[in-house]
């Protein structure tokens, strides 16, 4: 028998463009952040295109940056992931929806219950980006002096990760019988309790929404640092990467695909999306005067 390998493609929606410039340039749509028309178009241009996902990156303060650059740059603002994929859940069938959410300034409560959400309301595209919040003033959106260090904030990832995924496992499959003529909506032996008692997190259940329609959400990170490899290595499907060589990107493809064996996964079970910054021209020449013009802006 043999395997095909298909290229897997996810677009990572600044719906602007990843261009700090790009808003200036001629024709750009200059609002597409807040602007749902457009974003219903990009999704559904992507779909058509045959993309795999749709991602949606998300940060808990404003960029940590001199107020100088900041100004010129349409990345400042974004809408919240769940309320915008959940939105565009109902404007797509296909393409995967993967949003960001933070192990560090959220609850695993909550976003067990977020993403079983919107896998039920896109029928099974939800993908969940793990980060850890690596901006410091987000620590004071939420009540707190200091950020947490590097390290403990992976610490807490991998245990808030195993908290999502048993929470989401909270109800079998089977478990909604609803039998109108017994008057027993479900069977009461296939609901579990997780329980959790750790060093992080303590947290009972059960999460009260049916088993997500994947089961569990697609798992996504982008950890580059070695914690951040290590979850990613224990728990991810995908990973984001953006690699500064061909061979920088070689070697962490090595060094993730042996960190699975290690931890006794497959190595298939984990696909590596590499970044690229696209333009697209007429022709070549095209596509390079462009890419001047923007680096210009
Ligand atoms: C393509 C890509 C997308 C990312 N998106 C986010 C994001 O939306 N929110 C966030 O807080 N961090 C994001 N990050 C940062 C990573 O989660 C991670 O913190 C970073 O790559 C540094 O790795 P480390 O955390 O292992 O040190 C992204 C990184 C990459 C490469």
């Amino acid at each position: 028998m043999t395997t095909q390998r298909q290229l897997k493609l996810g677009a990572f929606m600044r719906p602007v463009s990843i261009h700090t410039g790009a808003w200036r340039y001629p024709g750009a749509y200059r609002d597409a952040n807040f602007n749902f028309t457009h974003l219903k178009q990009f999704a559904q241009t992507l779909e058509k295109a045959r993309f795999d996902a749709f991602f949606m990156a998300d940060h808990l303060a404003l960029l940590n940056m001199p107020i100088d650059a900041l100004k010129r740059s349409h990345t400042a603002t974004s809408f919240e992931p769940f309320t915008l994929l959940s939105a565009l859940s109902q404007a797509t069938e296909y393409i995967g929806l993967v949003a960001t959410a933070s192990t560090t300034y959220d609850e695993p409560f909550h976003i067990a219950r977020r993403f079983a959400s919107l896998d039920h309301l896109s029928n099974g595209r939800a993908g969940w980006n793990i980060v850890t919040t690596a901006n410091p003033d987000a620590a004071q959106n939420f009540g707190l002096e200091q950020a947490y260090a590097h390290d403990e904030r992976y610490a807490r990832a991998r245990e808030f990760y195993d908290v999502v995924t048993g929470l989401w496992d909270s109800w079998a499959d089977d478990a909604f019988i609803r039998d109108a003529d017994s008057g027993v909506y479900f069977d009461p032996d296939k609901l579990h309790t997780l329980n959790h008692q750790g060093r992080y997190l303590n947290v009972r259940g059960p999460l009260h929404i049916a088993r997500p329609v994947q089961g569990w959400p697609v798992i996504v990170q982008a950890g580059a640092s070695e914690p951040g490899r290590q979850l990613a290595a224990e728990t991810a499907e995908v990973i984001f990467v953006a690699p500064g060589t061909l061979e920088e990107g070689r070697k962490f493809y090595a060094d993730i695909k042996r960190r699975m064996l290690a931890v006794g996964r497959h190595p298939d079970h984990l696909k590596i999306l590499p970044g690229a910054f696209v333009v697209v021209g007429d022709t070549l020449e095209d596509a390079r005067r462009i890419r001047a013009h923007l680096d210009s802006l």
